[in-house]
């Protein structure tokens, strides 16, 4: 059985204060919840801020980003080893606002899943197609593109460490969350696409994820689809209650 996820996107917001502060109040709500992995992801630079406010509860650290390499001359960036000293144990890779706003492209979005399933970091990889794709019709080869030339020359065996978000560009930050049956197709979609790529098996091992505009108001939809293994949640996830509300909604 594939264990629920909700992950808590904080993105470009709080400052180490900020989230020592939200994920205090994060631990105190979901005291006592079982049987669903929940997790956030801080900046880099509020990442211990955040881990010394969760020690000892359930809630688990991620990072939003990764670099490619190991080590070495890239000023700016933050490698796997940096985010699992920190506690990490998933990261975030491919989201769309890194392939919009930062030029990622199908290719580096690989090479950071190799770097994080050579380190110890559990990736989740955001797929999803922009609005014009999804009105031409064209989201399933979108994301079979996506799927596929992420995870070249990824091993079958490193499925139990894999988990993929649909995100669709166009629900990200609107409000305007797909329907939970859209979210189910492209799950299928995905799913059937990592059947292809792995066998049946390990294709099932993966958890996918819907993310996009959820809300309290709306996770119980996607809560209650055993093909939709939890939520990636941005916005909702910055105020404590109502991330709550969302971990609690069902799953
Ligand atoms: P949103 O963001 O919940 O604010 O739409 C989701 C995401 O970017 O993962």
């Amino acid at each position: 059985m594939r264990k629920p996820l909700i992950l808590g996107n904080w993105k470009m917001h709080t400052t180490p204060a900020e989230a020592h502060v939200l994920a205090r109040e994060l631990v105190h709500l979901l005291h006592g919840v079982m049987n669903r992995e929940v997790a956030v992801a801080p900046p880099f630079t509020s990442l211990a801020a955040a881990r010394a406010a969760i020690a000892g509860s359930d809630l688990r650290l991620a990072a939003q980003d990764l670099h490619w390499e190991d080590r070495g001359p890239f000023t700016g960036a933050i490698s796997h080893s940096m985010l699992e000293a920190l506690g990490c144990v998933h990261a975030l890779v491919g989201h769309s606002e890194r392939r919009i706003y930062f030029g990622e492209t199908d290719h580096l979005v690989n090479r950071k899943i190799h770097a994080a399933l050579r380190g110890g970091l559990h990736p989740v990889l955001c797929v999803g197609e922009e609005e014009d794709e999804r009105e031409a019709g064209r989201y399933q080869e979108v994301l079979v593109r996506q799927v596929d030339r992420a995870l070249e020359e990824v091993a079958s065996g490193f499925a139990t460490r894999l988990t993929v978000a649909y995100e669709p560009v166009w629900a990200i930050g609107t409000g305007r969350a797909a329907t939970v049956h859209d979210a189910v197709d492209a799950n299928r979609i995905i799913r059937h696409q990592l059947e292809l790529l792995w066998g049946e098996k390990p294709a099932a091992a993966v958890r996918i994820l819907y993310g996009g505009s959820v809300s309290a108001a709306n996770a119980a939809g996607f809560a209650s689809h055993p093909e939709v293994d939890g939520v990636l949640v941005g916005g909702a996830s910055l105020v404590a209650a109502e991330f709550a509300a969302i971990v609690r909604a069902g799953w």
